[in-house]
């Protein structure tokens, strides 16, 4: 997604703002921009399609680099026009520059406005638009008026970073649906799309919140909503630089598989007592997901992947049918929600514009909204009515692993609390499940990751396929589709996620000699029957690997899992999963960490 930087105070901001955009680089682009006072007061703007070190190159030819005390950077995620020089950010004029993260909705027909006024455009995207109304307004407006005009004629999401000539003491910031935050730092402040950007400098900021307009100068911010004041508590960020950053490991994913075992204890820990789940301590109606009749659960990619997997522990812990939407459907069925439903909100970033539509989209027809998110005080967790935050620390990887395997051990504990209030589990059993969530199952995803020899060798038995397919049953069938968007996402290999007993209704025309099969086995009642399907695929030449419990001797191979309740064996089976397709990225020489096309955080539609 765009990443936004602005920076004030004693430091060269040029410096400060390519520092920032480089801590954003995480959040996929295709091109890179700056703008800064120059020594006397003018904006400069230098900017370049491609890579960060593009627009760097570009700064070296540039004079007043060194003597720029203010400025904003953006780094870019294509909506509207391909990636290119004149499509790179900062977008403006001679009297303003404005960098934008989001979507603008009515930008055709301002385009056509501004020209018949005899605006000239030099790109094909929307924030131009937005920059050359803003001059517009600021003919004839001062600075404020004209961006409080801008923000009532705009439809669409936005975050907005914007200098205007004139005024080299200070960066205007507002937002719409698109987040930003200020960055309180001694002597210097910051305006950023989220807090990686600026923690080498500062810890501390606030959340700008929808419709406020920020004024941040050096010596101090102030933030207005209809043109009145508004006090904003200032947080301090608990992930520190280095927490963000590798610790040593080759990519931030297989960091952050390794941070699975302590995330799922951080993320548990505080809702047990006594042996026992315990939500009391949190935002949470427990007794209306107890009683409720049905959940809905929403959510896009791998926190989909996770409301599968929370489906079926519903059902089963609790007998409570969950219903799973993605979210892009879910916005535009309308959906036979309303009031006394549930619906979750499942998101790592907590900002997926798909995501956020259908929490407000929910809330509008009544219903009442748990948010799940991994990111404090995000758009998502601030709109829900309840949330639950998954404490894995940051996840900057695109892939998403450990935040899938929190958010379902979470849920997990949750579906394990209503059904115990449900009498469908007896306490005797919750204590159980509890202690073996709490504790065997970070120790098993720990086995599953010391076995990295293993995985290596299984990913070098796929990395050469063209096509690949993952089977389960029950369970196994969610864990199937998570299986098989990692390692499409990060390795490029076409995969399909099958009921196996499905198989045989029509692809299984699909398997040739040599095609592999991943045959996810983890429901104990259910072996048998994937022992018939494993069979079906090996007699039409499929090169089968068994993820079980134990040894699958109709398979080629087989991982064979720690020992845990088989009604969470998704966890160290998800771990093996997701290795098996790093390793497989690894052994292709893909960017793991920023795989092509992909973003960590997708907040357009
Ligand atoms: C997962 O590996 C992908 N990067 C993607 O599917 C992601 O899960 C999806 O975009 C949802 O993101 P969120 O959890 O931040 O809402």
């Amino acid at each position: 997604m765009c990443g936004i930087i602005g920076y004030i105070g004693k430091d060269n901001s040029v410096e400060r703002l390519v520092e920032g955009l480089r801590a954003l680089e995480y959040r996929g682009y295709d091109s890179a921009g700056v703008a800064f006072f120059g020594e006397s007061g003018e904006l400069i703007r230098v900017k370049a399609a491609g890579r960060l070190a593009n627009m760097e190159e570009k700064l070296k030819s540039v004079s007043g680099t060194s003597s720029s005390h203010c400025g904003i950077g953006h780094t870019r995620w294509a909506t509207h026009g391909a990636p290119s020089d004149a499509n790179s950010h900062p977008h403006g004029t001679a009297a303003l520059q404005l960098v934008h993260n989001g979507i603008i909705e009515n930008y055709a027909g301002i385009r056509e406005e501004l020209t018949a006024l005899g605006y000239v455009f030099e790109s094909d995207t929307d924030t131009e638009a937005a920059a050359k109304l803003l001059d517009w307004y600021r003919r004839t407006d001062d600075s404020l008026t004209a961006i409080a005009r801008l923000t009532k004629r705009l439809c669409g999401s936005y975050a907005f970073g914007i200098v205007f000539a004139g005024e080299p003491d200070r960066i205007y910031a507002v937002r719409k649906d698109s987040p930003l935050i200020i960055g309180v730092g001694d002597g210097e402040n910051f305006i950023a799309s989220d807090i990686t950007a600026i923690l080498s400098r500062t810890r501390r900021y606030c959340q700008l919140d929808e419709g406020e307009i920020a004024v941040v100068k050096s010596d101090g911010i102030t933030i207005l909503k209809d043109g009145v004041r508004v006090e904003k508590e200032i947080k301090t960020a608990l992930w520190d630089t280095e927490a963000a950053e590798r610790g040593g490991f080759p990519h931030f994913m297989l960091k952050e598989i390794h941070e699975e075992p302590d995330a799922i204890k951080k993320t548990l820990g505080p809702r047990i007592s006594g042996g026992l789940p315990d939500f009391s301590g949190e935002k949470l109606d427990a007794k209306a997901l107890t009683e409720a009749s049905r959940l809905h659960i929403v959510a896009c990619g791998t926190a989909m992947h996770a409301g599968l997997i929370a489906r079926e522990l519903f059902n089963r812990l609790a007998r409570i049918p969950v219903e799973v939407w993605t979210a892009s459907e879910f916005r535009y069925c309308d959906p036979l929600v309303g009031k006394g439903d549930i619906v979750t909100i499942i998101s790592q970033s907590g900002e997926t514009a798909d995501s956020l539509a259908a929490l407000r989209l929910a809330k509008s027809k009544g219903a009442k909204t748990l948010a799940v998110v991994n990111v404090v005080g995000s758009s998502i967790a601030r709109e829900a009515d309840s949330v639950l935050y998954t404490l894995a620390g940051p996840e900057i990887a695109v892939a998403s692993t450990k935040a899938y395997t929190v958010q379902t051990s979470l849920l997990a504990l949750l579906a394990v609390d209503c059904g115990l209030r449900r009498g469908i589990l007896s306490e005797a059993d919750a204590r159980a499940l509890t202690n073996e969530l709490s504790c065997r199952a970070p120790e098993a995803v720990g086995e599953v990751i010391s076995r990295a020899e293993e995985l290596k060798l299984l990913a070098g038995r796929i990395k050469d396929s063209e096509d690949l397919f993952f089977i389960g049953r029950g369970i196994d069938c969610a864990l199937a589709s998570e299986g098989s968007l990692k390692l499409k996402e990060i390795s490029y290999i076409h995969s399909e996620a099958y009921a196996a007993g499905e198989l045989k209704h029509g692809t299984i025309s699909l398997i040739v000699p040599g095609t592999p099969v991943i045959a996810l086995c983890t429901v104990p009642e259910l072996v048998g029957k994937m022992v018939s399907n494993i069979r079906e695929v090996k007699a039409r030449g499929a090169e089968v690997i068994a993820i079980a419990s134990d040894i699958i001797a109709e398979a080629d191979a087989t991982l064979t899992l720690p020992q845990i309740d088989p009604r969470l064996a998704f966890l160290p089976a998800a771990a093996a999963l997701q290795l098996l397709a790093y390793h497989t990225s690894v052994s292709r020489g893909c960017d793991v960490d920023k795989p092509r096309n992909l973003a960590k955080s997708v907040t357009v539609e």
